[in-house]
């Protein structure tokens, strides 16, 4: 019998032996959890994957493919370039899905620059667990009708997640098959800027539906934008595309509300959809209250009697509209096999 006391992509390089060892695992997750003993032994024959392990007295987690059985659409919002308001769309639209009546989640998959908890005023909130069919699962934080997880609530925010990618990817495997969805109609994943491990994860973990882009009318975010929709159109991973969403399209001031000053350049995401035969599923001006609305975590959809607030209410139903046409016409999206 052998006590290894590490981290799982630790254990990782030592596994050579077909012994049975007993691991204590710590996971990145459960281990900043107060509410859950952060030491568990799993009982492993080497040698395993790591998807392989079980935790003693725990049913195993759902292998990949039968995660989330409730949910029906898993919507992917990506950019390509950062900072061009991924974050803000995705909790925008996840309210105003919740206003149109869907049972809403949202996942911030921003493991590494997680935004989710200030846009919605939940910094200090911290999940706890609840044993449901013999397995200890995380339950989503409830705010404005969303189900809502981040590694935002797991982490201290002032430090750097110093994490292997394996690490981030396996905390963000936790946040999905280790936690309480339950029933949703609309599960929305904000990803990290660019292409990286953490897209190839969530493809290798979700059936994702479709993914929507969002680019502003840049030159350089449209090159972007137009590598993120490949990433997924990709033969290997084919994921539908819904729609692109131009942001900053426009900035109109206040004091002359006729006026519109096109700061990013014209019309340059509307261009790249035509371009690219895809859906151009809104455009979103500039205005300092979407901004100052994150910022308090208060999103601006939550009034829809603002021009802003009826901007996002619109962008939720294009996409409603496009999920279920894509549905109707498209087979449901394979998981990407993960290469061993
Ligand atoms: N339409 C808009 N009008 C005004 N401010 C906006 C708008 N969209 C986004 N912002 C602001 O721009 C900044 C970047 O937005 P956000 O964090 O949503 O981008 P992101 O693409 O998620 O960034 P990252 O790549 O770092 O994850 C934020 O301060 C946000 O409040
Ligand atoms: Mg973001």
């Amino acid at each position: 019998m052998t006590t290894y006391e590490l981290y799982i992509n630790d254990i990782l390089c030592d596994l050579s032996s077909d012994e049975v060892v007993t691991l204590l695992y710590q996971s990145p997750i459960f281990s900043s959890l107060d509410s859950i003993q952060s030491n568990r032994s799993y009982n492993v024959a080497l040698p395993p994957t790591p998807t392989n392990m079980q935790a003693i007295g725990q049913a195993a987690r759902p292998e990949v493919g039968k995660l989330l059985p409730q949910v029906k659409n898993i919507i992917g919002i990506s950019s390509g370039k950062g900072g061009v308001g991924k974050s803000t769309v995705a909790a925008n639209l996840a309210v105003a899905l919740a206003k149109l009546g869907y049972k809403v989640g949202l996942l911030d998959a921003d493991i590494f620059g997680p935004s989710m908890p200030k846009m919605f005023q939940v910094e200090d909130a911290r999940p706890y667990a609840e044993q449901i069919d013999g397995r200890d699962l995380i339950i989503p934080i409830e705010k404005y009708g969303i189900k809502l997880l981040s590694i935002g609530f797991f982490v201290d925010p002032d430090q750097a997640t110093l994490w292997r990618g394996g690490m981030a990817s396996n905390a963000l495997k936790q946040l999905i098959g280790d936690a309480n969805w339950g029933e949703l109609h609309y599960f929305i994943l904000d990803t990290p800027p660019g292409t990286s491990d953490i897209h190839l994860t969530l493809v290798q973990t979700l059936a994702i539906t479709g993914a929507v882009i969002v680019s502003t009318p840049q030159q350089v975010a449209l090159a972007d934008a137009r590598k993120g929709i490949n990433m997924y159109t990709n033969d290997k991973v084919n994921v539908p595309i819904l729609g692109l969403i131009e942001n900053m399209s426009w900035f109109t001031p206040a004091e002359l509300p006729e006026n519109k000053y096109y700061l990013f350049g014209r019309e340059g995401a509307k261009q790249l959809a035509e371009d690219m035969n895809v859906p151009l599923l809104g455009q979103i001006p500039i205005v300092q209250s979407i901004c100052e609305n994150g910022d308090k975590g208060t999103p601006a959809a939550l009034d829809e009697t603002t021009i802003t607030g009826r901007a996002f209410l619109e962008l939720a139903e294009n996409v409603v509209k496009q999920t279920e046409k894509r549905n109707a016409e498209q087979a449901p999206t394979h998981i990407v096999e993960l290469k061993k």
